[in-house]
């Protein structure tokens, strides 16, 4: 998170406030390790010659934990004047998890250039080439304090400078010769001592969005970004101050005409890894993309494209976009957690999913993003899944129904292992990218693995302008609104009933599926009210929490369509209870994990009266005869399997295919229950993160 104004005056107060309060916004990302820089007072005896621009201190703040431990720390330093007042000012913070090097405050970041901080910088991302430079660096006499592969960039920084300084060297030429030496992925902001009022901002395939913000309450409008003068539209061109109307473009050719103006805007900027962290003060956003360099000077923000950049000859030319997405929507409201509030927001958000999409008394779907597109992959020649974690299980949960309504074959791949197989991809596959933050680094990259084979590219996101959303042909966002929990909940309901619309729109043309198709769009009219009925088991459910949170392990049980709501049950455990759970197909069961089964083992099954519940019996009596008594999830009508068992948890009926939207629910909340009952923290688990931006 980074954090510039100018001509409005700002104290040091109000600028530390602005910091932390956005790393706690980035906290439901997860993390280890918090640290901010901002400046400090002026220096005394300092370099004469660059005497106004280097004086001003740079201080830098970094702890293990919690951000509101970093944030006693700041407030209890001494000799700070919290009160001295900026009218330009740059602060940069970080929430850091830890990849290379433990979780401690010298590997937090911000990292510095020396002990002076002349620079200093925040990375997400992994610098693959980072022994190489540091080599290089330690044999010029460089010493690293910290294990971490962002320290190197830092101090190739300074290195650049110290050889070119006399040469009169801009902040954006030393930042674009440091990248050009970069391997890997990276969001990198920078900050220094010898460019006060200016920041840095890169990226390379890990996210970054800038918030635009008139502090003097004039519209976005006014914004002082100058327009280049090979823009076609010579209105742009003429008056350098003039009023402009949004979408505005930022373009590189700019920089040069705004120092010859100057402006007297004043102006603030938020620089974030997401929206979230920006929202609340600005909804007027510029998603970076990568390559892109963006500088703040003299209070104008320009983009330029790197060297790296160059190569794909993409224009340097942004728009401003308008966020629709409110502070409030991402407040925990009345809940105590944000899952549990997301798992209770799960009756709106299905409906925000299918909002404009179905149309009940017509029986029909319209998606949108891929109406163009729909018979390009109604031709391919396979369809294939691929994601990471609960996005995988939602393509599991969806693939059935998807092979029954397109009759094609369908492939669910975990992003990671498709990669490590090389697998081949042709040009007449469609390949569908289910993630829920759109910026899974294993995903993007599986996503550019097909683009490069001439694959079709569709998205399914929840994030508006994320990386998956941009990068794809064609899409669908699954609008389910701003999932805040590490572990996901509403995202994967809403990711399961876009799939299943998704296989609604490609069997429209088959009149032999119109009764099916009939039956599942009145199942999805009816979604809503039986999830609140699921909702309704809270209290059933609390109970068998208390039962088993004391357990070492819980095995979760089913099959058809089913076996992933088991897949994702378990998951849920491990990431939120730590305890062992495993999801196990139950025609597997005598294959081996019947082994595990005694009168001690814990156990849940999900058993519907769907055409597997013969099967899924015959599982339970194997169960049941090695004393296991398993926890039933079954259908609240089926008055047979409920007189067998003293043990169940009954849901309401729908349509087999959406079933397991229902039946997952209360596998969330049984999780969500054990969770608080161990007293783990329910929306920052341990050594998780919510948006997995490296590979
Ligand atoms: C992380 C999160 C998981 C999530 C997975 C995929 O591991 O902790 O909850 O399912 O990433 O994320 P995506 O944003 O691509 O759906």
């Amino acid at each position: 998170f980074g954090y510039l104004n100018y001509l409005v005056k700002r104290d040091r107060r109000f600028i530390a406030d602005i910091l932390i309060n956005g790393l706690h916004r980035l906290e439901y990302r997860g993390y280890d390790s918090s640290g901010i820089a901002f400046d400090g007072d002026d220096v005394e005896g300092s370099d004469t010659k660059q005497s106004l621009k280097s004086r001003r201190a740079c201080v830098v703040v970094r702890q293990k934990g919690k951000v509101e431990e970093l944030e006693h720390v700041v407030r209890s330093l001494e000799n700070i004047d919290w009160d001295a007042e900026f009218t330009v000012h740059v602060g940069i913070a970080h929430t850091r998890w830890a990849t290379h090097g433990e979780p401690n405050a010298v590997n937090s970041h911000p990292q510095r250039s020396d002990e002076q901080n002349q620079f200093v910088c925040v990375h997400n991302g992994i610098i693959t080439n980072y022994k190489d430079i540091k080599q290089y660096l330690t044999n010029k006499g460089y010493k690293f304090e910290s294990e971490t592969d962002t320290e190197v960039v830092v101090k190739l920084v300074k290195y650049l400078y110290d050889k070119h300084k006399n040469e009169n060297i801009s902040f954006q030429k030393l930042i674009e010769m440091a990248c050009s030496q970069l391997e890997g992925a990276f969001a990198l902001l920078f900050k220094s001592t010898h460019f006060p009022g200016e920041l840095c901002a890169t990226r390379r395939g890990s996210p970054m969005v800038i918030g635009v913000k008139c502090a003097d309450q004039l519209a976005t409008s006014h914004i002082p970004v100058m327009f280049s003068k090979d823009l076609s539209n010579p209105r742009f061109t003429k008056d350098l101050r003039g009023v402009f109307s949004p979408p505005l473009m930022i373009t590189d050719q700019s920089a040069s005409e705004l120092a010859v103006t100057g402006n007297d805007r004043s102006i603030e900027y938020y620089f974030a890894s997401d929206a979230s962290a920006i929202i609340e003060h600005t909804n007027q956003v510029i998603f970076m993309e990568d390559d892109d360099l963006a500088v703040v000077k003299n209070g104008a923000l320009t983009i330029h494209r790197t060297q790296h950049g160059e190569v794909t000859g993409q224009s340097a030319i942004r728009e401003i976009h308008e966020l629709k997405i409110e502070l409030q929507q991402i407040m925990k409201g009345n809940y105590k957690y944000f899952m549990q509030k997301e798992i209770y927001e799960q009756p709106e958000s299905v409906v925000n999913t299918m909002r404009g999409r179905v149309n009940f008394s017509a029986k029909k779907v319209v998606l949108g993003g891929i109406k163009d597109y729909i018979n390009e992959i109604r031709r391919c020649r396979r369809l294939i899944l691929i994601a990471c974690g609960t996005s995988y299980h939602s393509a599991v949960a969806t693939r059935q129904l998807l092979e029954e309504l397109s009759e094609l074959p369908v492939m669910v791949e975990l992003a990671s292992d498709f990669l490590d197989r090389s697998t081949p991809v042709f040009r007449d596959d469609v390949c569908i990218f289910v993630s829920q933050s759109g910026e899974t680094a294993d995903t993007i990259l599986a996503l550019r693995y097909c683009k490069q084979r001439g694959a079709l590219i569709v998205g399914f996101t929840n994030t508006v302008g994320s990386s998956i959303s941009r990068e794809s042909h064609c899409g669908v966002h699954i609008n389910a609104g701003p999932e805040i929990g590490v572990a996901s909940t509403k995202a994967y309901t809403s990711q399961f009933l876009a799939l299943v619309l998704f296989g609604l729109v490609l069997s429209e043309d088959s009149i032999s599926k119109e009764p099916r198709r009939k039956a599942i769009i009145d199942g999805l009219q009816q979604l809503a009210d039986l999830i609140k009925k699921v909702l309704e088991c809270d209290k059933k459910i609390r109970e068998y929490a208390e039962a088993l949170y004391k357990e070492s392990s819980l095995l979760v049980m089913g099959r058809g369509f089913n076996f992933a709501t088991c897949l994702e049950g378990a998951l849920k455990l491990k990431e939120l209870t730590y305890m062992h759970s495993e999801g196990i197909l139950a025609g597997e069961l005598k294959h081996g994990p019947l082994a595990m089964v005694d009168h001690l083992m814990p156990i849940v099954m999900i058993v519907m009266d769907d055409p597997v519940k013969t099967k899924c019996m015959n599982a339970y009596s194997q169960v049941q005869a090695r004393g296991g008594q398993p926890i039933i999830i079954c259908n609240e009508d089926d008055e047979e399997l409920i007189k067998l068992t003293s043990r169940h948890i009954a849901i309401p009926r729908t349509v087999d295919c959406l079933q397991g939207i229902l039946c997952v629910v209360p596998m969330q909340l049984l999780s969500f229950h054990i969770a608080v009952l161990r007293g783990y923290d329910v929306d920052c688990p341990r050594n998780l993160a919510k948006s997995v931006t490296t590979a």
